[in-house]
């Protein structure tokens, strides 16, 4: 484990190649899978644990944020070729703060609209991570699809040499999308949480069967009145078409929606 990038860089062979998977820790299957489809195509590994406070709109989020570094390196110890950087926050910025990007208008929908400045502070770090170990592959998971259309949109606007690898969403057997915030939640919110997928499918089913081109507020009715919850999005929608740096993958849908003090995203193809 390293927490300097200096110290890193020295074991990397530069002649061979590099994927990255930058996450925030507490490992899942979900970053396992990531890391699985990096080493697989890579003959050296960085992955990235930091818990970056640019990105956190919420002071109470970051502090609450779960850390477990000691278990997630465990968790990467059969791994061969692989190099963990858990930097400071020194290591990482002379100042904490976001640089400004275009990023077409995709920072302004979905999470960019309740979670001012969030996609700034991933963008720079991202960027930050990219321009340290000039990465041949970058591994980003579609859980988080609005932040995966974000960096390849900024890849392709500062012209950052690496291929963006997309990854599917990894899910608990009751369809909950696998997140490091799940365990926040007790065992009540937890069952509830299950639920949100197949809201998705059957939002999905009716798209398909052409009954519905954006999600009825009878399903909207229905997550809000469900225990605990609160929607903030549902809705049906395509990210391509806010920027010319994506190619169209067809609609999607996106949700958002708290149990208790968890907030869940989630998003399914309509292909
Ligand atoms: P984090 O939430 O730790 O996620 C790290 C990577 O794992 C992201 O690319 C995310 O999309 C992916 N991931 C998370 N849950 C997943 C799941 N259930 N299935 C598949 N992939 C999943 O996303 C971040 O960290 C940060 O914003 C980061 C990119 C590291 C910048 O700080």
């Amino acid at each position: 484990m390293f927490s300097s990038h200096k110290e890193l860089l020295k074991s990397l062979d530069s002649t061979k190649l590099v994927g990255l998977v930058p996450t925030m820790g507490s490992l899942h299957n979900g970053h396992l899978s990531l890391i699985k489809k990096a080493v697989s195509e890579n003959e050296q590994v960085v992955v990235t644990i930091y818990v970056n406070p640019t990105q956190f709109n919420d002071i109470n989020d970051l502090k609450k944020y779960p850390r477990n570094l000691e278990s997630d390196i465990h968790k990467l110890r059969n791994y061969k070729n692989i190099f963990i950087y858990s930097p400071t926050d020194k290591d990482l910025y002379q100042e904490v703060v976001s640089k400004n990007y275009d990023l077409d208008n995709l920072d302004k929908i979905l999470e960019g609209k309740f979670r001012p400045g969030h996609f700034s502070g991933v963008a720079t770090i991202v960027e930050k991570m990219f321009d340290i170990f000039n990465p041949d592959n970058a591994y980003f998971g579609e859980k988080d699809f609005q932040q995966l259309s974000i960096i390849k949109t900024m890849v392709k606007k500062l012209g950052i040499k690496v291929n963006v690898i997309s990854c599917e969403t990894i899910r608990e057997a009751d369809g909950l999308a696998m997140s490091s915030r799940n365990e926040h939640m007790t065992k009540g919110e937890r069952l509830i949480a299950g639920k949100i997928n197949k809201f998705l499918i059957k939002a999905k089913e009716l798209y398909k069967n052409k009954k519905i081109d954006k999600i009825p507020v009878s399903m909207i009715d229905e997550i809000n009145n469900l225990k605990n919850c609160k929607l903030e999005y549902f809705e049906i929608d395509n990210l391509s078409k806010y920027s010319s740096s994506l190619m169209d993958e067809g609609d999607r849908i996106f949700i958002a929606c708290w149990v208790g003090k968890t907030r869940i995203i989630d998003n399914i193809t309509l292909k």
